[in-house]
């Protein structure tokens, strides 16, 4: 476990960014700026809350989030990698991968001229648990924490063979109820659906939800609009080096099973992914890096 007093001492900017002990005894970043407040554990680099001053929060997190060492929290920007969804040829091993539960370290920290701050998180193979995952790389994860929040995953192949990735940032959006808000940017896209046997489909357009969804689109690179008329608001998510959008919401039965969802917690949150995964999977060089990024604003 890191120790608070060497964090706050290297990387804590007043009137930006400091580090604190939370719920579960995890540590976070607590980024209070001009433009906006933020906290992310340094387990999985997990930012469990974006909020711009002057707005509702952005990022939607559990009411029975579990922080937990070793768990998932259930809202905010999981880091699905090096695999997303189920692992392809075994199942024991954890779904959406070892980044999101495991300690990150801290590279940097910047308060930036706008007001804004940012953050760099590492991760390296000494972090990876014994037997998950066997190649050589490093991951960085870049977060800019202004009037917009912006993430960059980089992989790095750091070895000398090649290694296959999926990847995704599985981001939990807040909105007023599921009922009153739609989903653009997907018109015309097939999409692997997950609640339906696989089957492959066209998207129309808006994304209306009534029912448990859960969909990897694929091919696609536009930006994606949630459009809230409870909370009259649009979150607008753009993304760069991202192939795939999946789009989730457990619905109240799995809701219920998951255990960590809350009441009637699926009514209030909608996750809109940045993904690379399935026939959008991808291989990474040795000595090349990829990039993911994505960025979120609130528009009235
Ligand atoms: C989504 C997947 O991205 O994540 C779903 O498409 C999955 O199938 C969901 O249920 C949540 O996953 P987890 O592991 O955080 O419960």
């Amino acid at each position: 476990m890191p120790d608070l007093e060497h964090l706050n001492h290297h990387f804590a900017i007043p009137g930006h960014i400091d580090f604190v002990g939370g719920p579960g005894g995890l540590i976070h970043a607590r980024i209070n700026n001009t433009l906006a407040s933020a906290e992310i554990a340094l387990q999985g680099a997990h930012i469990f809350n974006w909020h711009p001053h002057g707005e509702a929060p952005v990022l939607w997190l559990s009411e029975a989030a579990r922080f937990e060492p070793g768990e998932a929290i259930r809202g905010g920007v999981p880091i699905c990698w090096p695999w997303f969804g189920l692992h392809e040829q075994d199942a024991a091993l954890p779904p959406h991968g070892f980044a999101r539960t495991v300690m990150w370290k801290v590279a940097t920290t910047e308060a930036l001229p706008d007001g804004g701050t940012r953050i760099v998180f590492m991760l390296t193979q000494e972090q990876t648990p014994p037997g998950f995952w066997p190649h050589a790389f490093t991951l960085s994860y870049s977060v800019t924490v202004g009037s917009e929040l912006a993430m960059e995953l980089g992989t790095h192949n750091t070895g000398d063979t090649p290694f296959a990735i999926s990847e995704g940032l599985h981001t939990y959006f807040t909105i007023g109820d599921i009922a009153e808000m739609e989903i653009r940017g997907l018109k015309g896209c097939t999409y692997v659906d997950k609640a339906d046997e696989l089957k492959r489909k066209v998207e129309a357009d808006p994304l209306i939800i009534t029912a448990e969804v859960d969909r990897v689109y694929l091919d696609t690179t536009s930006a994606c609009r949630i459009e809230d008329r409870k909370l009259n608001r649009r979150i607008r998510i753009a993304k760069h080096g991202s192939q795939s959008t999946v789009v989730w919401n457990p619905w109240s039965e799995k809701a219920e099973i998951m255990g960590d969802m809350g009441v009637n917690g699926y009514r209030s949150m909608v996750c809109v992914e940045t993904v690379n995964a399935l026939d959008n999977a991808l291989t990474v060089a040795p000595g090349e890096t990829h990039m993911l990024r994505a960025i979120y604003s609130v528009e009235p």
